[in-house]
């Protein structure tokens, strides 16, 4: 039966419930806004009204029988899924709940080695070995991106006993693999595919853009909602298909992992965000994409700046673009991406999405007004004619080809003795913890992988350009696996 996407079912009955004048005898304990606060003096009172914690009516999120089952019905047939589950932890909640349902101890799955910190922290959980696929390497741009087909290819070749193959659709810099190619070949090998949509939840409502993970056939994709489709931030959605989802083992996955106080905002956010993007994504997407392509053309006019577009990365082995992104590279200046995210926010008050050494990325949606637009090209002509009066000589291109190697699974190195050391102590060690720069939050080594000199000069020069680390310990040191306490520890307990 043909869905009627003009209903939110679980944000009207959530204003119902919030204008129903029903006593709080519950939690929350701020009684619909009856404790006074600062947020609620300049958020307004309805915020604090629609901040309910499942009351009658209102469905549970752990076992959708009413209106949270009726709306992720909804998002399910906008998605073109067979099903679709809300998540209030965001796609860090959702490639967990995917890997973790398909992956026991000891199986492998295939995935590319610069996946979000989440998908090291579902091996972690897991206890999955990973099968790392190098991804494409743009030395112009200087990053890690999509993976090739013939990567993929081989490593499913060479892995025939793999439970899964994990995609990111398309990577954080708008570059989308082969996917229906690698659905096929792992459909045919027995793997599932599993997909990393954080950054492509509007892909199935224009088909100007790469195709969607459900399109391709893939059994399950986390997307982020939040990132650029317009609900509230942390809100995102597991969807899934076909035969090989094991939904009983998925749901009790999501639910171990899901707060049992989910945020109805955040739900009532996935609702209406649903059905604005079923509507006008298909009108404002190719608008967005034409805006998007000005601004380009406009960038490129600019001495010192490249706009990198479709052709650019036709030209580098992708599949396809996500021509909403804006990816500029600006190190021909003898400036980072650094340096004009920081100058673009201190003197011309724009937020970007991420900076790298060379480059500078910013995310449009279709909340993304011209004047946005314009703001940000003038901003970058400021940047390009204040920088090229000093007259430096290009930044050099810097990206480490070779990853890491590795010694151990991250949950055999996660549960192993362990010890802090300075970082200049820690060469030839084997990491217990996972360092990333964020954004974008790929981790730079893992746990398990042996932390060479390359991987030391990388911190040091990421800590010198201002990016934010992250890692479990202090700056400056490192937590390592205690190798001599290893072998003894390893003699009386046997990691599943
Ligand atoms: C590639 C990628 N995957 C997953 C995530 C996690 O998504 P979320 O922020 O919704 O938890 C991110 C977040 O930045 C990401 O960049």
């Amino acid at each position: 039966m043909e869905k009627d996407h003009q209903l939110t079912p679980f944000f009207t009955k959530l204003v119902e419930y919030a204008e129903s004048g029903t006593i709080s005898h519950d939690v929350p304990g701020h009684k619909l806004g009856q404790i006074p606060n600062e947020l609620l003096d300049y958020a307004g009172p309805t915020m604090f009204k629609l901040d309910a914690n499942a009351p009658r009516g209102l469905d549970n999120l752990n076992r959708p029988t009413g209106v949270i089952k009726e709306a992720a019905e909804l998002m399910a047939d906008a998605f073109g899924a067979e099903k679709a589950y809300f998540l209030t932890g965001g796609t860090t909640m959702g490639i967990l709940a995917m890997i973790m349902s398909v992956c026991r101890a000891k199986e492998k799955i295939i995935l590319p080695r610069n996946v979000h910190k989440s998908a090291i922290n579902a091996l972690i959980l897991s206890g999955a070995v990973p099968v790392f696929v190098k991804p494409y390497i743009d030395h112009e741009l200087g990053i890690a991106n999509h993976m090739e087909y013939d990567e993929v290819e081989k490593a499913i070749l060479e892995n025939p006993d793999a439970k899964a193959v994990f995609v990111i659709n398309p990577t954080y810099f708008g570059v989308a693999s082969d996917l229906k190619r690698i659905v096929e070949l792992a459909h045919d090998k027995e793997m599932m595919v599993l997909v990393d949509e954080a950054h492509g939840s509007h892909l199935p409502f224009s088909d100007q853009l790469p195709m969607s993970s459900m399109e391709a056939g893939a059994d399950m994709s986390s997307c982020s909602l939040h990132k650029t489709v317009g609900s509230l931030t942390q809100s995102s959605i597991l969807i899934a298909q076909g035969p090989n989802v094991d939904h009983l083992r998925l749901r009790s996955t999501i639910n171990m992992i899901q707060s049992t106080s989910p945020s109805s905002l955040l739900l009532a956010s996935l609702d209406v965000a649903r059905k604005h993007i079923y509507f006008e994504g298909p009108k404002q997407i190719p608008v967005l994409i034409e805006m998007a392509k000005k601004a380009r053309d406009q960038i490129n006019q600019i001495p010192g700046l490249k706009a990198a577009d479709d052709h650019y990365f036709e030209n580098n082995e992708s599949f396809d673009y996500d021509e909403t992104k804006i990816l500029v590279k600006v190190s021909d200046l003898g400036i980072s991406g650094f340096d004009v995210y920081k100058e673009l926010f201190d003197e011309h008050h724009i937020q970007l999405e991420l900076a790298e050494t060379h480059l500078v990325l910013a995310v449009l949606s279709i909340g993304t007004r011209q004047s946005d637009l314009d703001h940000l090209v003038q901003a970058l002509a400021k940047v390009s004619e204040k920088y090229r009066a000093y007259h430096l000589p290009p930044l050099e291109a810097r990206i480490r080809v070779n990853f890491p190697e590795a010694y151990t699974r991250p949950r055999e190195a996660y549960h192993a003795p362990k010890k802090i050391v300075p970082l200049n102590q820690a060469v030839d060690e084997i990491a217990a913890e996972s360092i990333m720069i964020y954004p974008p939050g790929i981790p730079i080594v893992i746990p398990g992988e042996i932390i060479s000199q390359d991987i030391l000069d990388d911190l040091e020069f990421y800590q010198r350009s201002g990016s934010v680390i992250l890692s479990d310990t202090e700056g400056g040191y490192v937590k390592i696996i205690d190798k001599e306490y290893w072998e003894k520890w390893s003699e009386i307990y046997e990691d599943e």
